[in-house]
């Protein structure tokens, strides 16, 4: 295939040059926004007179058909072709002739893959956003159904505090939706058009940068020509979104795997989530959370890639910078399919509270709040820390629990203790009474879901 640069070039690529030249087998999948962009140019073009209005109709309409036709698959995109760009333009100019030829003009190749490439980021990206949006809403109901099931609270993984099943699942949530809010923003800053740009230098064309621009759903242009062609910033904080996100499924995959041991038996994993072993019959492997956790470290690799292709290059563009695509393609694919597969793996999976209760009985969770029972008598905290240390002494000794040691055992050590004692380290008493904001107690929780349900809200119905 005659290359589109063979301008002062006589002998053909070596094929191993264009093997590693080419960049068509992994840059077919921005076809439409590219043909969208050059839809956009070719208009701009004939607006301002640079092209006859007639031929800029003619490109328009062949382009619109040849993206019809890939979509239907009636036209095949022809990989021993450079690049989607050199593809588009060959098939015009097959369709259009000389007419065809006019497209490139005011324009690179180097502002039309800064452009394509923004375009389906931006595309792909408010994908991301509304699987994260469902995942949250997963997590919301799943966490309105539990916001009673008492499990441990865990710090250092030692049963720390007592908390609940809703509780938790909103920490999850929060995180979420932050990510929803680097997705966002970094979609703001990248919404600039550098179409325009050119090469590097612009162009001697009186061109129209902003008409294009909105007709492309930008809110603006790029400000200068040699960041507009040889910046990929954008790329990077969508990488670092994508990369944060998966270590938020990652984590949250690593206490699934736990939760589903027979060591805490907190919930199960429904089947369909599932694998066997081939030798041992008993297996219920947690497969879908490990390849969650297994896969954040490929885009951790991904976003590592972008950052180093970046280091040291030089202005304007470069040819490093078509590694900007096979690493955010891989990234968008891989969290697209860990959420896809989180948000049903959340929804069936069962909780089983009453072995969640039983593991929060255990453990003295209960301690810091039989020293709060003290403090709120009279004794300084520091004083109640140390008595309630002693009690928890004493009962691994008897091999009992503070809330079954004797009111006399509890009364040698302080005679602060009454009756009461045994109500106010209740689990649910611990739970209930943890009213500070962002805490277990219901209302709390509740306030947290209604948060992240209106959150929800906002984000799918702007206003
Ligand atoms: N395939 C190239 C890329 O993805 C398109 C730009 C090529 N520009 C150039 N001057 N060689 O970056």
């Amino acid at each position: 295939m005659e290359k589109l640069w063979s301008g002062n070039l006589h002998a053909a690529l070596d094929p191993v040059s264009d093997e590693i030249n080419a960049s068509i087998r992994f840059d077919r999948r921005i076809y439409r926004q590219d043909i969208k962009g050059s839809v956009a140019h070719a208009r701009m073009l004939g607006a301002k007179g640079i092209i006859p209005k007639a031929d800029a109709e003619a490109i328009i309409a062949a382009l619109k058909d040849i993206l019809s036709e890939i979509d239907a698959g009636s036209l095949a995109i022809d990989e021993s072709c450079e690049d989607i760009h050199s593809f588009v333009e060959m098939e015009l100019t097959r369709r259009l002739g000389d007419v065809g030829k006019r497209l490139h003009t005011a324009r690179s190749r180097n502002d039309q893959v800064a452009l394509d490439f923004r375009l389906f980021l931006r595309d792909e990206t408010q994908d991301i956003i509304g699987k994260t949006l469902a995942l949250l809403s997963v997590l919301s109901d799943k966490a309105e159904a539990h916001r009673a099931d008492i499990m441990p609270g865990y710090t250092h993984m030692q049963r720390a505090q007592p908390i609940t099943m809703g509780h938790h699942l909103m920490a999850w949530a929060m995180m979420l939706t932050r990510d929803v809010g680097r997705m966002k923003d970094a979609l703001r800053r990248m919404n600039e058009s550098p179409l325009g740009c050119a090469a590097l230098a612009g162009t001697t064309y009186d061109i129209d940068r902003m008409g294009p621009a909105l007709e492309l759903g930008f809110d603006g242009i790029t400000k200068n020509s040699l960041e507009g062609v040889g910046d990929r910033d954008f790329a990077v904080e969508l990488l670092s979104a994508f990369a944060m996100c998966m270590a938020h499924l990652s984590r949250f995959s690593e206490e699934i795997i736990l939760w589903s041991s027979w060591e805490f038996r907190f919930v199960s994993i429904d089947d369909g989530y599932s694998t066997g072993s081939s030798i041992m019959p008993q297996k219920k492997n947690p497969d879908m959370a490990e390849l969650v956790r297994g896969k954040t470290g490929r885009v951790y690799g991904d976003l590592m890639t972008m950052l180093t292709v970046l280091k040291g290059l030089p202005l304007a563009y470069n040819k490093d910078l078509q590694e900007d695509k096979e690493a955010l393609f891989d990234a968008i694919d891989t969290l697209k399919l860990s959420l896809n597969v989180f948000a049903p793996m959340v929804a069936t999976m069962k909780a089983h509270a009453e072995n969640m209760r039983a593991a929060a009985s255990g453990g003295f969770i209960n301690a810091t709040d039989c020293a709060d029972y003290l403090t709120r008598k009279g004794m300084p905290f520091r004083t109640a820390y140390r008595v309630t240390g002693d009690l928890v002494n004493e009962c691994m000794a008897r091999h009992t629990t503070l809330e079954d040691l004797p009111l006399e055992v509890y009364k040698s050590f302080s005679d602060l203790f009454e009756d009461d004692i045994y109500e106010n380290i209740s689990l649910e008493a611990c739970v209930s009474r943890r009213v500070s904001e962002g805490g277990p107690a219901l209302a709390s929780v509740d306030r947290q879901i209604e948060w992240v349900r209106a959150f929800i809200g906002k984000e799918e119905n702007p206003s």
